[in-house]
């Protein structure tokens, strides 16, 4: 795999981890257009290499990302925002099919608490803060705040965040089912890798399919979401990987799988 390392946004691998890290220390990670654009085509790229089987996405110690770059906005009409693709990015990142696990610490705010959503897992630094202050803007959340927010921590909590600015440290996060875990500060992007890594070791057509189902569930009815599942069930008894996974099971023998 090449490395992308434009400006904004920088790329590695580990093993079979892709891991992209936004890089715009200076003005706290905050997400200008070429950034979203780059961070986007780097996650792309990693999506569609057989190599890499999960994507950690992470910004610094500091800030994760500090929202949508306020500057690029100040002067904006309604047309220059209709017009502008910004928030076209975050609909590109949901069809990414890889599991994204966004590695925070810091600041974690406006479109930065947007973007570590629209991920399928967080792992926090305990000095991870996640907030919507764009009520202090005079404007609301843009790219799905309202919406991911409330799904994860209930309307109580997402009113308070979204009107009245609320921010959640790591840990309240963690308590009202935001993140997945909270790690000291010095681990977190470790434990991210690796954990990303654990699930790059597992079956990958099942791991897809295992996130598109979840995600389904946030779109459809019961009865839906619950067919859907049953049609991916048995679409996996065709691939190679569930005859070994099971064959290795009866065979008391750790599984090799092909991702086919
Ligand atoms: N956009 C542009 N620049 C930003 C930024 C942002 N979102 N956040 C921080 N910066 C810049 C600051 O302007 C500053 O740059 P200069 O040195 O050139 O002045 C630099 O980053 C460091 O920031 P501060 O000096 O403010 O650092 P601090 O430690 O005093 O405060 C902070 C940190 C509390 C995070 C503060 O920077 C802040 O409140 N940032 C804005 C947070 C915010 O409102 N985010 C929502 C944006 S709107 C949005 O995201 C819309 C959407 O839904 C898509």
């Amino acid at each position: 795999m090449n490395e992308i390392n434009d400006k904004n946004v920088l790329t590695r691998v580990e093993g079979r981890v892709g891991i992209i890290q936004i890089n715009r220390p200076k003005v706290l990670n905050a997400l200008d257009q070429q950034t979203m654009n780059e961070l986007v085509a780097a996650l792309e790229e990693f999506d569609k290499s057989e190599e890499i089987g999960c994507l950690v996405l992470t910004g610094n110690e500091r800030a994760f990302a500090a929202g949508a770059d306020i500057k690029q906005m100040a002067t904006a009409t309604p047309v220059d925002m209709l017009n502008n693709p910004f928030i076209d990015y975050w609909d590109r990142l949901s069809r990414i099919n890889k599991p994204i696990i966004a590695a925070v610490s810091g600041y974690a705010l406006g479109g930065g608490c947007e973007l570590a959503m629209a991920c399928d897992m967080i792992i926090a630094s305990e000095s991870a803060l996640f907030g919507q202050p764009e009520i202090n803007l005079g404007v609301i959340p843009g790219a799905g705040g309202t919406q991911r927010l409330t799904r994860a921590v209930g309307k109580a909590v997402a009113m308070e965040m979204v009107l009245n600015g609320r921010q959640l440290s790591a840990e309240e996060a963690l308590g009202y089912g935001l993140v997945n875990r909270v790690v000291p500060v010095e681990l977190y992007l470790e434990e991210a890798i690796k954990f990303a890594a654990e699930i790059a070791a597992r079956a990958p057509v099942a791991v897809r399919l295992g996130k598109e189902a979840i995600n389904a569930a946030f779109e459809t009815n019961l009865q839906a979401g619950l067919a859907l599942e049953r049609r991916l069930f048995y679409m996996l008894f065709a691939t190679e990987d569930q005859q070994e996974g099971m064959d290795a099971f009866v065979n008391k023998r750790p599984a090799e799988w092909k991702g086919k």
